[in-house]
C-alpha cells in the first residue's frame, strides 16, 4: 500500500502527491517547516513545535493555512492512514503558488501545506548508542537562522562535505571561530567539570525544541548549563559532546576533526540525559511544555 501524504486538503498516495512548479517554496525557498517525532504513538513536544511553526510563519508574514487544532488532527490522520507509531513528521508550509515575482503575491494566495511522515526507529537508533563523528565546516548561512525555513542548501553542503571526508555530520563555525550548531541539530559540549555548554539563543542558531527540553532537564538533574559560544578547540578538549534534535534526540559526538572526545564512547552525562529525555517525552502525554522564542 503506498504511503499517504497530505497536500493542500487531500490525502494522496505518495506517487500522486504534487505541488505547483510555481510554488514559492520551490522558486524562492519561501517556506517554513517543522520535524516532530512520533515516539510510540505520542508526538514529542508537539506544542513547542507548533508554537515555533507559528512564530516562523509570523516572522515571514505567511498565514497559517489551517487552525492549529486542524493541523494536530491532520498529522494524526496521516500517521493513522500510514499505520505509523514511530515516525518523523515533516510539515511544510510555503507562501503558496504564484507567478514568479520577488515581491509577495496577493494576500488571497493560499499557502501550501504538506505533511509527510517517515518511519523512524527511535529505540534502535545506532547513532544514539554508538555516537557520531563530526567535522567542523564554515557556516555560510543567512542571518535569520532562528526562523526554521527550507533554505537548507548550506546545511546540505555542510553535511555532504563532512560525509565526503568520512564523518557523519558537521559542526558549523561562524567567522569569529565559534561553533554555531550542527547541520540539523544543536551542538553541545560537557566540560571536564561536568558543565553543559551550548550556544546562547540569538538569530545565529535555531532554538531547538529538544534544546529547550534539555534546559528543563538540567534543572531537574542539578546539571549546570552555560549558554555561551565555544570554539572547536574547546570542543576537542571536552569530556563529552552531543547533538540534540527532534530525530537525533541526544546523539553523542565521539570524534571532532579526528580528535577523540572523552573516552570515545557515549559518556555518562549523555546517557543519563538521554534516559531522562525519553522519560520526559513519555511523561508529556497530555501536558505539553510551552516554547518561548527567547529573542
Ligand atoms: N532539524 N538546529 C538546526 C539547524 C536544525 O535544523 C534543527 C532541527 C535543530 C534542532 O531543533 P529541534 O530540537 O527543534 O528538532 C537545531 C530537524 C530535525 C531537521 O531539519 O530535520
Amino acid at each position: 500500500m503506498p504511503r499517504t501524504i497530505y497536500v493542500n486538503g487531500q490525502y494522496t498516495p505518495h506517487h500522486d502527491a504534487v505541488i505547483s512548479v510555481e510554488d514559492r517554496g520551490f522558486l524562492f525557498g519561501d517556506a517554513v517547516y517543522e520535524v516532530i517525532a512520533c515516539i510510540h504513538g505520542h508526538l514529542a513536544d508537539e506544542t513547542g513545535h507548533l508554537d515555533r511553526l507559528e512564530r516562523s510563519l509570523r516572522e515571514l508574514q505567511i498565514d497559517m493555512p489551517v487552525e492549529r487544532e486542524t493541523l494536530r488532527f491532520l498529522m494524526r490522520e496521516v500517521l493513522r492512514r500510514n499505520r505509523q507509531k514511530n515516525a518523523a513528521i515533516y510539515l511544510e508550509i510555503s507562501r503558496g503558488a504564484a507567478k514568479r515575482d520577488f515581491k509577495f503575491p496577493s494576500p488571497d494566495t493560499m499557502p501550501t501545506l504538506v505533511i509527510i511522515t517517515y518511519d523512524f526507529d527511535y529505540d534502535g537508533n545506532a547513532a544514539v548508542k554508538n555516537g557520531i563523528k563530526v567535522k567542523t565546516v564554515a557556516d555560510i548561512r543567512w542571518k535569520r537562522r532562528d526562523i526554521k525555513t527550507v533554505l537548507l542548501l548550506p546545511q546540505s553542503l555542510a553535511k555532504q562535505e563532512a560525509v565526503d571526508s568520512g564523518y557523519d555530520d558537521a559542526f558549523m563555525v561562524d567567522p569569529e571561530g565559534y561553533i554555531t550548531e550542527a547541520s540539523a541539530s544543536n551542538a553541545w559540549i560537557v566540560t571536564k567539570d561536568k558543565k553543559l555548554v551550548t550556544r546562547a539563543v540569538t538569530t545565529d542558531i535555531l532554538r531547538g525544541i529538544t534544546r529547550t527540553a534539555i534546559q528543563k532537564l538540567c534543572k531537574e538533574m542539578n546539571l549546570v548549563l552555560e549558554e555561551r559560544s565555544f570554539t572547536p578547540q574547546e570542543a576537542y578538549e571536552a569530556q563529552e559532546a552531543f547533538t540534540s534534535s527532534a530525530t537525533a534526540l541526544i546523539t553523542p559526538v565521539i570524534d571532532i576533526d579526528g580528535h577523540k572526545i572523552g573516552s570515545g564512547k557515549r559518556g555518562d552525562v549523555c546517557q543519563s540525559l538521554y534516559e531522562e529525555y525519553r522519560a520526559y517525552v513519555d511523561g508529556l502525554r497530555g501536558k505539553q511544555v510551552h516554547w518561548e522564542p527567547g529573542l
